[in-house]
């Protein structure tokens, strides 16, 4: 009667002791240098934090699409437009001066889509909200997310945006992603950069 009793505590015993010893040996585990690192630990002291170099941009928006699984944000446009919002003057009123468009925009020229056929208006602007931009028929793109617009066409620009090879990281490496949006940059109406010298020239040394 009594043998299977002790096999039976035997089969508890031999685990408990091989936990113990596992357990023995993590802790001994602690040698010179983890008990260092411990040691060399400071408490964070958020009255000797310092501020941030690059502050992170108050005015951002989370983007429409994913990067690696996780959001990222971009600079917000509306708020930078001068004559945002369109709809104080788009307002179905009738305008009865002549030239009243090459008046109100004289400053906007299109050279983007090639000398002969550039791109009108309305193929990123909304004809019936003017606030909104275009991306074929149907669509309405906030201006914040410019980017959907111009990535109709320019996929491949919108696609390295996305992933980091194209545009720009504002603010950390660390923390959120956020990065410059398309019009931040490129001028949506003449968006190619001109060939540039470099503002210092380095003479070479002899
Ligand atoms: C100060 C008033 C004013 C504001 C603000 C304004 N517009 Fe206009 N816009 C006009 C007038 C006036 C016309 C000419 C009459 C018309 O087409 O309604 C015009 C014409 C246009 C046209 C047609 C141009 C053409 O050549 O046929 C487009 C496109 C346009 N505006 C887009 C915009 C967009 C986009 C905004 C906002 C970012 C905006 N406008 C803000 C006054 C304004
Ligand atoms: C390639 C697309 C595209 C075309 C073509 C285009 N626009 Fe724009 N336009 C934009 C975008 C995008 C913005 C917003 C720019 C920003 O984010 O700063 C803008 C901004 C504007 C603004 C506001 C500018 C300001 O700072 O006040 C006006 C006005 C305007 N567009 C009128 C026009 C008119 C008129 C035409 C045709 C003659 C035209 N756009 C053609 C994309 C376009
Ligand atoms: C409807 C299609 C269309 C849309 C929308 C559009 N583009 Fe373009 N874009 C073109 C075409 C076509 C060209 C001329 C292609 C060329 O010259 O190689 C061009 C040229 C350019 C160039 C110059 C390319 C070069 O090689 O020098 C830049 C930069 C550019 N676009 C940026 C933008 C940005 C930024 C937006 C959004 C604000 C935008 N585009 C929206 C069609 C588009
Ligand atoms: C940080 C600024 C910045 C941002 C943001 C940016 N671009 Fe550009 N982009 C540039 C510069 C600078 C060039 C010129 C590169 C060259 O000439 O080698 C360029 C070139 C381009 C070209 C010409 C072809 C090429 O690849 O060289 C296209 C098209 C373009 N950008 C579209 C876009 C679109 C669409 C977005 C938004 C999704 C965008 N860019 C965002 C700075 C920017």
């Amino acid at each position: 009667m009594e043998k299977p009793i002790i096999k039976k505590s035997l089969f508890y015993i031999f685990p408990g002791l091989l936990i113990f010893f596992y357990a023995l040996a993590a802790f001994s585990g602690e040698n010179e240098g983890t008990r260092n690192i411990k040691k060399a630990i400071v408490k964070l002291n958020k009255a000797q934090q310092v501020k941030a170099v690059i502050p992170v941009p108050k005015n951002i928006v989370r983007a429409n699409v994913k990067y690696q699984g996780g959001v990222f944000f971009t600079e917000t446009r509306k708020d930078k437009i001068k004559r945002f919002r369109c709809s104080s003057c788009h307002n179905n009123k009738k305008v009865s001066i002549q030239n009243a468009a090459a008046i109100a925009h004289a400053d906007i020229k299109v050279v983007h889509g090639g000398k002969d056929k550039p791109l009108s208006c309305y193929t990123c602007h909304s004809q019936e909200d003017r606030d909104f931009l275009v991306a074929g028929k149907e669509s309405k793109i906030d201006l914040d997310h410019v980017y959907d617009m111009c990535g109709q066409c320019h996929f491949r620009q919108k696609r390295d945006w996305i992933g980091g090879a194209h545009g720009k990281r504002v603010a950390y490496w660390a923390g959120e992603r956020v990065v410059k949006n398309c019009t931040s940059c490129h001028n949506p109406h003449s968006p190619r950069f001109e060939k540039r010298w470099p503002k210092t020239y380095s003479v070479p040394q002899k």
